[in-house]
């Protein structure tokens, strides 16, 4: 079991939590939800004693290990694939390569074997002879192959790596799991492999998403972060909204009720106060009328940003001419000569699973990566922004938000950015807040802050919505239905794709497929490339 209590946390002025208190018990599955910036992850992070308080604390049964999947997937490290799922379990791992140390030197005292020997008898009494076996069966059922586990985890593919993590995170059998947005970058085999993994697993489990459709099939209760409380329900992601939709029309009736019960009474003391023979009942009247207090209806502080992408000229006839491109890396060809011609009306997703594939081409479209082969040219009339889906190293600037984003700005006016920022639901003084301190959805409001900034009639967007809340993905999506410019877009969101995109690329094995349709016809036509889907 683990519990917050009295929990309070300020940053600056501004509390994120106020005297929380909350228990998670063991055989359950919390789904933790709430807007970007609720303070999920930080939640979590005082969970696993990673950040102070300001006030109250965090208790664990004693002899409980807790691990935890960050939010943030792209750090990783020099290590081998199977030392990093080992490294879950902390102490375990310290114990072999303390060990191995003292097997390696050449002057081995006294001393050293009987440090060895004291290791050894730890080591065996937490199953370490299993450690390697456990960490490679967790991995291929992941999907991991046996052949990555010797790799170093900055030699694998993204959507690997998510796994290698996740891996750590389940390594060992924790007593309490956090994990942080795991489904992030999985894909559909892994996602239901982790919601079977987390429909039997016996301990305790707190997981952030905004995924409906994942917390429905995995959580026993769900804990709403808003207004600096945690609200904790029983059920699963569906019910917890039906519930509260339910008290909030229970609330509003209820206030109805009252309402008219003080329109009457105010009615009655106002006729009658003045007549003698009535005015004893008319100040009881008012002794009744003080004691009713209406419910204060606080319904979700959720917002939608406001989205809305202006290029700063029209677009011409001449988009996008894309010639014999080739890149090759790692060893593989992920992109086999490929052309194609962009018209202005054009709102491209990139679709399949390759996701290198998509990323190699959107940057070197970008002018971020040179290719091997081939070339492309942009139109003189147009200007292109580029949302990269990777932007660990954006946000380890330690500059302000404001700072940031007048880079990209023609013009260069504090109060003209903030207005920008404060449609990005960053009102007030959060544009002094620091890059690095930004939650996963801040740093995605504030890339598109940068492509709003910018003006462009282009725009390249590589996998937009992974840490966003519901509100802005529906907002991001209607501002590029909308959008005049032409898009080059890929997304893991269906919907998303269906209602944005009319034309639909992908490359499948170096190869580019293209087609002017929509996303549920191309499935719909070609039987392959919904079995490729499938795959993904
Ligand atoms: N050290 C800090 N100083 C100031 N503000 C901070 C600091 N750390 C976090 N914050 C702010 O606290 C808020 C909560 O951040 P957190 O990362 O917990 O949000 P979240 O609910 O996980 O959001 P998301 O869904 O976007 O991941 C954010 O507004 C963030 O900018
Ligand atoms: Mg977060």
């Amino acid at each position: 079991m683990i519990s917050a209590n009295n929990v309070t946390l300020r940053f600056g002025k501004s509390a994120l939590f106020e005297d929380v208190n909350i228990k998670f018990t063991e055989g359950n599955c919390y789904g933790i939800i709430g807007a970007n910036g609720a303070g999920k992850s930080t939640f979590l992070r005082i969970l696993a004693g990673e950040q102070e308080t300001t006030k109250g604390d965090v208790t664990i049964t004693p002899g409980q290990r807790l691990s935890f999947l960050k939010q943030d997937h792209f750090k990783y490290n020099d290590f081998t694939v199977l030392d990093t799922v080992i490294m879950g379990n902390q102490r375990l791992y310290d114990i072999m390569k303390e060990k191995e140390a003292i097997y390696m030197k050449e002057d081995f005292t006294d001393e050293d074997g009987i440090k060895a020997a004291e290791l050894e008898g730890e080591f065996a009494t937490m199953n370490g002879w299993e450690a390697e076996s456990d960490a490679a069966t967790l991995l291929n059922g992941l999907g991991v192959d046996t052949e990555y586990h010797y790799m170093l985890v900055k030699d694998i593919k993204d959507s690997l790596k998510v796994k290698v993590l996740l891996a750590q995170a389940l390594f060992g059998n924790p007593d309490i799991l956090l994990l942080d947005e795991p489904t992030n970058h999985l894909d559909l085999d892994a996602i239901a492999w982790l919601e079977e993994f987390l429909i039997n697993f016996d301990n305790t489990v707190i997981v952030v998403s905004h995924d409906r459709y994942f917390l429905n099939k995995v959580c026993t209760h769900i804990a709403d972060i808003d207004y600096a409380k945690i609200q904790l329900y029983a059920g699963n992601y569906d019910f917890w909204y039906e519930s509260s939709q339910l008290m909030i029309r229970q609330m509003k009736e209820a206030n109805r009720k009252k309402e008219e019960k003080i329109k009457e009474l105010q009615e009655f003391i106002q006729r009658f106060s003045a007549n003698a023979s009535k005015s004893k009942q008319a100040t009881s009247r008012k002794r009744a009328l003080e004691k009713i207090q209406l419910d204060e209806i606080r319904p979700s502080s959720r917002k939608y940003p406001y989205i809305d992408f202006r290029p700063s000229r029209e677009i011409g006839n001449e988009v996008l001419t894309v010639e014999h491109l080739s890149k090759t890396i790692d060893g593989v060809k992920v992109l086999d000569d490929i052309s194609f011609i962009l018209g202005r009306q054009d709102k491209v997703a990139f679709v399949g699973s390759n996701e290198l594939a998509k990323t190699t081409l959107f940057q070197i479209l970008a002018g971020e990566m040179e290719p091997d082969e081939g070339s492309y040219k942009w139109g003189i009339t147009t200007s292109q922004a580029y949302f990269a889906k990777d932007n660990n190293d954006i946000f380890k600037e330690e500059i302000t938000i404001t700072d940031w984003l007048t880079q990209f700005s023609e013009i260069k006016d504090a109060t003209y950015v903030r207005g920008f920022l404060g449609r990005m639901l960053f009102p007030g003084d959060a544009g002094v807040k620091m890059l690095p301190v930004l939650s996963g959805g801040e740093r995605v409001r504030v890339q598109l802050s940068m492509m709003m900034i910018k003006a462009t009639n282009v725009l390249i967007i590589d996998e937009p919505t992974n840490h966003l809340d519901m509100e802005s993905i529906t907002a991001l999506n209607n501002a590029l239905i909308k959008f005049p410019g032409v898009i080059l877009f890929s997304c893991h969101d269906h919907q998303f794709v269906q209602t944005t995109a009319n034309r639909i690329m992908e490359i499948y094995q170096g190869k580019l497929i293209d087609k002017i349709t929509t996303y549920d016809e191309y499935l719909a036509n070609d039987a392959e490339a919904r079995k490729r889907m499938i795959q993904q």
